[in-house]
């Protein structure tokens, strides 16, 4: 379904019932947006991390311009051939002619948050679903904050000048230097908290008053709470979405998809500016 331009009806912003999440409603992003609408976005993104948008029709150029609300956007590091505009990147498991089309795949993709192994890491990412399979292949983001939040006092206290190191999986799409951020990082816009560890890219926690053994346990300790089921929204993909999220206060995951049903996804990345800060 194709909403109206947005001058037209009212725009509603509708949480999900989980901490993170909300639904914009009367927004057509493939028509240019008005002042009042852009700044509702941007405010939705800064209060709920991650943003819906159902039933859209999007050219390349349109999802390039919705990025663009946030930051430049980025060319992505890996490089893809096919026929697309500079900063469209696509997510797919499908192959033509024995060639995959994308990249990531139909396997699990673990919890983590975009780039956070670079030393600027991703800050806003969206993507929107071209083709969706009938089962499998959800999303779901974990909020920072409330995972921070939820940790006790004494927790909290000790994470305070810890840091951690981040290594993609596939090593040549590691920088040369392993990359630290600190544990618990103050999201730059909001100047919240929020708990910075991945189960995927995570290596190491370091500081100056943790023996090997405890910092080993601290991690395990840490990437198991940060991805609670009750600090996640699951996101059903269909057709039309656009979803917008934040990687300065979220990670996220995928579910394995079957490997003949076709998905494709285009994605487009914004980076941080300065690298995170405690
Ligand atoms: C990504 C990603 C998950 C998905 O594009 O960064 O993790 O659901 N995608 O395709
Ligand atoms: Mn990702």
């Amino acid at each position: 379904m194709r909403t109206k331009p947005d001058e037209s009806y009212p725009v509603e912003v509708v949480e999900t019932d989980a901490p993170l999440g909300a639904e914009i409603r009367g927004i057509d992003l493939s028509q240019p947006l008005s002042e009042s609408s852009s700044s509702i976005i941007r405010q939705a993104l800064i209060d709920h991390c991650v943003v819906v948008f159902r039933g859209q029709n999007l050219s390349e150029q349109n999802q390039l311009d919705f990025t663009k609300l946030f930051g430049k956007p980025e060319v992505h590091r890996r490089a893809q051939s096919g026929d697309k505009l500079p900063g469209i990147f696509i997510v797919s498991n499908v192959t033509e002619n024995g060639q995959a089309i994308g990249s990531l795949g139909h396997g699990e993709i673990g919890f983590h948050s975009d780039l956070a192994y670079m030393p600027l890491p991703g800050s806003i990412s969206t993507l929107y679903a071209v083709e969706i399979p009938q089962q499998g292949g959800a999303t779901s983001w974990a909020s920072g904050y409330a995972a921070y939040d939820a940790l006790d006092a004494a927790t909290q206290r000790r994470l305070a000048g810890k840091r951690v190191s981040h290594r993609h999986t596939t090593e040549e799409l590691n920088p040369a230097v392993t990359t630290e951020h600190p544990a618990v990082c103050t999201h730059p816009e909001t100047g919240r908290k929020t708990l910075f560890v991945t189960p995927l890219f995570s290596r190491k926690i370091r500081g100056d008053d943790l023996s090997q053994p405890d910092a080993d346990a601290l991690l395990e300790r840490l990437t198991a709470h940060a991805v609670e089921d009750r600090f996640l929204y699951q996101h059903t993909w269909r057709e039309g979405d656009l979803v917008v999220w934040d990687n300065r206060c979220t990670m996220h995951r995928r579910e394995p998809i079957d490997a003949q049903a076709r998905r494709l996804m285009k994605r487009t990345q914004i980076l941080s500016t300065s690298p995170p800060s405690e």
